[in-house]
């Protein structure tokens, strides 16, 4: 439904955006991460027409961006980074505006506006000046205009950003409800967003695409990936340095089992073993079985599942290596 190929976009000798390409199949709903200033808007800008790129080009279903811009238009969605500027209209005029402009005439107009009042939750605001919005509801009309004409494809740059918990939630369910039947690409910097929302991730950084992979792979790149935290009971330890050398002990023997990389302690926690596996293999068994023979008394025993902001700095701080590109096999995995 979206080909990229090879998208290239200079500001000057500045090379915002530098050969990115990737394909998003339908139904499928892509989630952009990167660091600010990456390129994951200048990207959007230019798969909605509105930058061209220096090279390569995109299709958005078989139309190309450079050929056929207005078909392209006609079938995507976009929520711009920046909020709408028509202030001086109100929600309703506004909308109304929108709907014509996408084709819509009379009573359609109207009916088009009224069922996006209630999708995006405007009912509130409809007949206020969009300059007097709070800026969670000015982000919610520039939503609302996005989905106005029921578009295939909804390209939506940080479209939870600055809702209040609540409506990002909503949001959420919206996007993951329209992602049954339609394609999405929504850019974010809320890592758990994605694990939510995304079947599928794209990191870029400084212009490049250096991971592609379903949230589950890159969390099982994490160094957490099957690590296993230990909490002892108070009563094992009552002053804290006999929790210390407890906890050394119980440290030098764990690293002694097989399968296990390194032993986490912490001074501010006394009573928390970390145990983190080699090559991310699950320790469970071996950890359970130790805890067992030597009779600690545990209040935790947690095995983790891994974590997305630890794989994330780990790719956009050397974003030299690209991260388990994934084919178009991951189209149903939702
Ligand atoms: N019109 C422009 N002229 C010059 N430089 C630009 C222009 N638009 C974007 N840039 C630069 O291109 C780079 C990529 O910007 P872009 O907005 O795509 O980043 P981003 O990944 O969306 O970041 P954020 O997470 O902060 O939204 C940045 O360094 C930005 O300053
Ligand atoms: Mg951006």
């Amino acid at each position: 439904m979206i080909e990229a190929k090879g998208l290239v976009k200079d500001f000057g000798p500045f090379r915002a955006v530098d050969r990115i390409s990737f394909t998003v199949p339908k139904g499928q709903v892509l989630g952009f991460l990167g660091p600010n200033g990456a390129g994951k808007s200048t990207t959007m800008k230019m798969l909605t027409c509105f930058l061209e790129p220096n090279e390569g080009t995109a299709t958005i279903g078989g139309k190309d961006i450079l050929q056929d811009p207005l078909e392209v238009r006609r079938q995507v969605g976009y929520l711009p980074e920046n909020a709408p500027s028509y202030g001086e209209m109100t929600v309703s005029e506004f909308l109304e505006f929108i709907a014509e402009m996408r084709g819509f005439r009379g009573k359609e107009r109207v009916v088009a506006a009224e069922r996006i009042r209630e999708i995006c939750f405007l009912g509130k605001v409809w007949y206020q000046t969009i300059e007097t919005l709070s800026k969670g509801y000015r982000h919610r009309v520039g939503f609302a205009q996005a989905l106005l004409h029921d578009p295939p494809v909804l390209i939506l740059d940080e479209p939870t950003d600055g809702l209040d918990p609540n409506q990002k939630h909503e949001v959420r369910q919206l996007i993951k409800n329209m992602g049954k039947d339609k394609t999405i690409i929504l850019s974010t910097h809320i890592l758990e967003e994605v694990e939510t929302v995304c079947q599928r991730v794209i990191i870029i950084a400084e212009g490049k695409l250096v991971a592609d992979a379903t949230p589950e792979a890159l969390i099982s790149q994490s160094t957490f990936h099957n690590a296993i935290t230990l909490r002892l009971s108070p009563d094992k330890f009552g002053a804290s340095h006999q929790a210390s050398q407890n906890i050394e002990q119980y440290r030098s023997s764990l690293l002694r089992l097989n399968g296990i990389d390194r032993v986490e302690t912490s001074a501010e926690q006394p009573d928390m073993l970390r145990v983190f596996p080699k090559s991310g293999k699950p320790i469970f068994d071996t950890v359970n079985r130790f805890a067992q023979e030597q009779r600690l008394s545990l209040s935790e025993l947690k095995v983790e599942h891994g974590r997305l902001d630890d794989v994330f700095r780990r790719i956009t701080t050397s974003p030299e290596e690209v991260v388990n590109p994934v084919s178009q096999t991951h189209q149903d995995t939702h």
